[in-house]
This record gives C-alpha cells, structure tokens and sequence, in this order.
C-alpha cells in the first residue's frame, strides 16, 4: 500500500476518526478513548476502541483494528483505491492517483463498471417509467398502490417494460459492457449466444447502498404472477445479508429519533417513508441477520420490528430475539391487527395510528412469551411450552442484571416460581465465552494499575511506547532474550532499524510497515493502554531492564560453562550472578 501518499496525509490532517467512525458506530468516551459496540462481530459489552490522538482503532474482541482507511475499507466493503476516493471527496481532498498493484486496479475498475451499469440502467428503468405510453402500466400499478410522485423520485424507482431486450439493447453492442450487465445480473446469458433482460414488465425498485450507489435491483409484477419480487442475484459489490432497504434515506432520520423501524418488504419502507416514518428500512426479502442488528445498533439504541400478521410474520418475530439480545440493541415488536402488512396498515388507518402502535411498541421479550403461551391457551402445557421456548434464549444472556429482570418477568407471566425457573435455567447451564476474570473494557483502559497483569513482553512495549528515549539505552543490549513474544520482537526490530537510522518520529507509524497483521495487532493494543511508568519511575525501570537481561545472559553462559565442565568459569559467574551486577555482559 505505498501509493496515494499525499492524499491519504492530507485526508488524515482533516478527517476525524471519531468523528468517521462515530458516524455508524455509537461510541462514547472512556478515558482518552471512545469505546462502542463493535460492529464487525457479535458483541454486548463494548470492545471496540477509538483513539483519538492515534487516529486508529481496534476492536478487543475480534482484533480488527487500524486507521480511518482501514474502517472505511472493513465497515463499507471497499477497495483501497474506492475507499481513498471516497473519503477525498467527503472531505475535499484533492485526489492524487496512486500506483496500485494489477490486481487491485483490476478489482477496483470491475467494481467501478458494475456501479456504472448498475447507475445506468437505474436512470434507464426511471425514463421509461415517465414514458407518455411506455410507462404507462408501472405508473397505473404505483398509482393503485398510492405512492405520491415524490417517493417514486426519491426512490428512484422505474419501470421494465414488457420486453425481451429493451435494456438489452439500450446498452448497445459493446460486449464488454453487456458483459457486465450480465455479471451485474441485469441481463441474462443465452444459451446460444446474446443476452436478454432479466427484467421485464416489473416495476422496479433499485437498492442504494450507504453512500448513495445502485448495488442491485429489485422487481415486482404487475399482477398475480409468480415469482412476485425478482431481485439480481449476489454480485462483488451486492450482498444482501447486510443490506437494508432504504437505510440510505432512513439513516439520518434514525440517528435524530434514536429509533429504526423495521419491515418487511419494498412497499412497506415506500408507504411508511410517504406517510414520514423516515426511520424505516427492510430486510431485502431474508430474515434479519446478525449482520443488519450489528448496523443498526450503531445508529440507534432501540429498533422497532413491525411484523406481517401472518404466521411467516409472527415467526420471524421469534426467530429475531436472540439477534437482538446478543447484540445488545433493545428490540420491540409491533403485531399488526387483521390481515394487514405495514403498507396496507398506514393506507387505510393512516399514519398517526401506526405511530401510535409504534410508540406503545411492547418488548419482543414479552412478545415471545405471549406467543408461546398462546399455542395452548394458558394450559399446563403452553406454560412447560414457554419455559422450553424461553429459557433456552434468556441463557444466552450475558448480563446477569438483564437475566433475573427477564426471569422475574416470565415468572409473572406464567405464575411459576423465580427460584424453579432459575433451577430450569442452571440445569441448562451456560453456553460458550467462559472468561472468568474478564474486567470490562472501560476499566481496562481506565486503570494503569492493571499493570500487573501483563506480561514483560508488554512491559517491554509499554516502555517503547511511552518513552521511546529507552531505546538509547536498550538498544545496544540483546533485548530479545527478555521476550516470549514473537509479535513484540517483531515489533521491537522494526522499532530499533527505524530508531538508529533517525526515521522513527512515533510507534504508532510502525503499524503499516509491519509484515504481519498479529505483530499489528499487538501494537495497537500497546498503544491503547497507557502508560506504566512515569518520569520518576522511567529510570529505574530502565534500569531494571538492563538488569534483567545482563541476569538471563549469565544464566546462559553459566549454563554453557556447566555442559561444557568449565567450572572456573561456572564459579566466576555464579558469583557475579549473585551480586546482580554483571560487569562482564558480553555484546
Ligand atoms: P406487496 O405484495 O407488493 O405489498 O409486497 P410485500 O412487500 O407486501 O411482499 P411480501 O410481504 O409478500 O414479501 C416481503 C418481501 O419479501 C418483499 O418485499 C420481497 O423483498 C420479498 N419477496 C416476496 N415475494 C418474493 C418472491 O417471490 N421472490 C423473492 N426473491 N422475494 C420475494
Ligand atoms: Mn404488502
């Protein structure tokens, strides 16, 4: 990564990291740093770190970590040269290309193309939609389903008209191109040769990413046909696994209500945002992931599912608990009355009732209990039902506060005991991360007394780290014969060959050059922690260093002395041991 230097220096002296980050992650401030949940892995507790005066961050649970470029790259899916590009036009940075590698390039243009397409034939599928007699029959099908025109612009949404090759031959004859409107799942191969459109007579509804990009395409007949939605399939730059429908609209709206909605389908995130609930999105025709709970918990700290009356509704209700439980977002549940899904609800009862019933939103906690007693309607068994259903996702908890809360709760609905459903829920035992002395992250990075607990290696770091005037005096001595630690030795190389050729300004520019990404790893957590030592205590610890190290090179020599029977030499070194001096440590 030698190359777009200037621009990634200049983007760094603008671009705030706290402020980058904290853009899709809610952080707060713990110390010098600001911590959050992570969103790169499955977590309650925060791990996930923000330095400020480092410009870096790392997640102490699943060690993914690095600078403002690095986030952007991990959290948005990007190539390195797309992720530059990005963040110099957000922070009008002039972009000065860079060398990439061949294969990067290649990657990056590849992307480039399908984003290109994809922008294409959005504008395409909006044009005809106008069309005086083209569009017609999308325009009568959005009409009937009461989209204003100002939703149908903002979502950009068009029309597929009723033909094999409209698109097809829209694109023109380059086969390069069509080529890639095929990989974009545009158009679809033939078996002899040629393409045709994969979209005809749908109306369709074209999925934007976070910044604004066309990733892929939904579409939906105009009548009872089968299959109802058609959407392109999984593309480098379209994964719908973590993919909300409509959030690049959503997303300030759900930032400023501290709140998502969340639906189902297209024309639940349409109807809802012309009604201004703003704060919806959907799933893209999955059940929610972990990977969508993860995204949201970063923008809002509560997300309000509004689930189809039908059983395939309710189901998905259930099956989403335990996603919201493990990643610590509060998660409510609002059931539809009727036969209604959320467009049909705010079209005819309007939006005020929905908002009402969004606003009285009970848990998906308490929504999971009352479905499971409601198969057997309060009988015996509906409440051994419960138990079974229940129990097993309150195990999963790792808070033991939320636990007995939740206990207490199902307790009252079902009238057994606390004390028979805490036998229940020890019989079940926990699963999973044991970690018996864990202290939290806050505390952690709080407390400089925890030093003891780490090991010489990370002493040894700390020491670089915090006083980099040590090398002086270490540098000349065989440091590694202190170390058990591969990364840190790594580390300390690197450190010294910068530190005697004068290039070395701070530890924290030592991550990019560092071969791999353990050793890296290890030095952001070096550099999180702060320091053990202060200047009154530097010397002596210094000191101490030295010390230790002339120590275990006489242990070694003595050892030498004694298989090699030498005992003059055995005695002569004992005895120097002994007085903890070492006046004779050899280079
Ligand atoms: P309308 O009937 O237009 O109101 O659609 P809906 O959004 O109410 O659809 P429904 O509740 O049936 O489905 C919810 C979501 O599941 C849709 O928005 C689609 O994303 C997806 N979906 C529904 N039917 C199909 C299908 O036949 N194929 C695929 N791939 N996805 C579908
Ligand atoms: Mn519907």
């Amino acid at each position: 990564m030698g190359s777009y230097e200037s621009t990634k220096e200049t983007i760094r002296s603008v671009a705030d990291i706290v402020e980058v980050i904290g853009q899709f992650v809610q952080l707060r401030k713990a110390g010098q740093n600001y911590i959050g949940l992570c969103p790169f892995h499955t977590e309650k507790e925060p791990s996930f770190t923000v330095s400020p005066s480092k410009q870096m961050f790392h997640c102490f649970g699943c060690k993914k970590g690095g600078d403002i470029f690095a986030f952007w790259m991990e959290y948005h899916g990007t190539t390195f040269p797309e992720t530059i590009k990005e963040l110099a036009e957000r922070y009008n940075v002039p972009l000065l290309e860079g060398a990439s590698s061949a294969e990067e390039k290649k990657k990056a243009e590849f992307r480039k193309a399908l984003f290109k397409v994809n922008e294409q034939a959005c504008r395409f599928y909006q044009e005809v939609l106008l069309e005086e007699t083209g569009g017609k029959p999308g325009r009568a099908y959005l009409e009937r389903r009461s989209l204003s025109f100002s939703i149908i612009n903002k979502f950009r949404l068009g029309y597929a008209p009723d033909s094999w090759d409209s698109l097809t031959s829209f694109l023109g004859k380059d086969p390069r191109k069509l080529k890639i409107a095929s990989e974009a799942g545009l158009l679809v191969e033939r078996k002899g040769g040629g393409y045709y459109d994969r979209f005809r007579n749908r109306v369709i509804f074209p999925i934007l990413n976070l910044r604004g990009q066309v990733v892929g395409f939904g579409g939906r007949v105009l009548d009872a046909a089968l299959p109802k939605y058609l959407n392109t399939p999984e593309s480098p730059i379209f994964h719908k696994g973590a993919l909300l429908y409509g959030l690049n609209h959503a997303f300030d709206a759900i930032r400023k209500a501290g709140r998502t909605v969340v639906v189902e389908g297209y024309m639940d995130v349409l109807a809802l945002h012309d009604h201004e609930i703003v704060e919806t999105v959907a799933t893209l025709g999955t059940a929610l992931t972990d990977a969508h709970v993860r995204k949201l918990k970063g923008y809002a700290s509560e997300a309000v599912v509004v689930f189809d009356s039908d059983e395939a509704g309710k189901k998905a209700a259930l099956k989403s608990l335990p996603l919201f439980l493990n990643e610590g977002l509060s998660g409510k549940a609002v059931v539809l009355p009727g036969n209604h899904d959320p467009d049909s609800f705010v079209n005819t009862e309007g939006a005020s009732s929905l908002r009402d019933l969004i606003r009285k939103a009970g848990s998906l906690f308490d929504f999971h209990v009352d479905m499971s007693l409601s198969v057997m309607d309060g009988s015996i068994e509906a409440k051994s039902i419960a138990i079974n259903e229940v129990l097993p996702v309150l195990r999963r908890l790792h808070d033991v506060s939320q636990q007995s809360l939740y206990v207490r709760r199902l307790s009252e609905r079902i009238g057994v005991k606390e004390d028979v459903l805490w036998m229940e829920l020890k019989n079940l035992g926990r699963d999973g991360a044991g970690g018996s002395d864990k202290l939290s992250l806050s505390e952690r990075l709080a407390k400089p007394a925890v030093e003891k607990r780490f090991s010489r290696d990370i002493h040894f770091l700390n020491l670089l780290i915090h006083y980099p005037e040590a090398a002086q005096a270490l540098r000349n001595l065989p440091w590694q014969v202190l170390l058990s630690d591969a990364q840190v030795i790594e580390i300390g190389e690197l450190f010294f060959q910068n530190y005697d050729s004068g290039r070395l300004s701070s530890m924290e520019d030592l991550a990019p050059n560092l071969e791999s990404e353990k050793a890296r790893e290890q030095l952001r957590e070096g550099l999180l922690l702060p320091s053990f030592y202060s200047d009154q205590t530097v010397d002596l610890a210094i000191q101490e260093f030295e010390r230790k190290i002339r120590q275990i090179q006489l242990s070694r020599s003595i050892q030498k002395a004694r298989e090699q029977g030498d005992l003059e030499s055995m005695n002569r070194l004992l005895k120097e041991k002994a007085e903890g001096i070492g006046q004779s440590a050899g280079h």
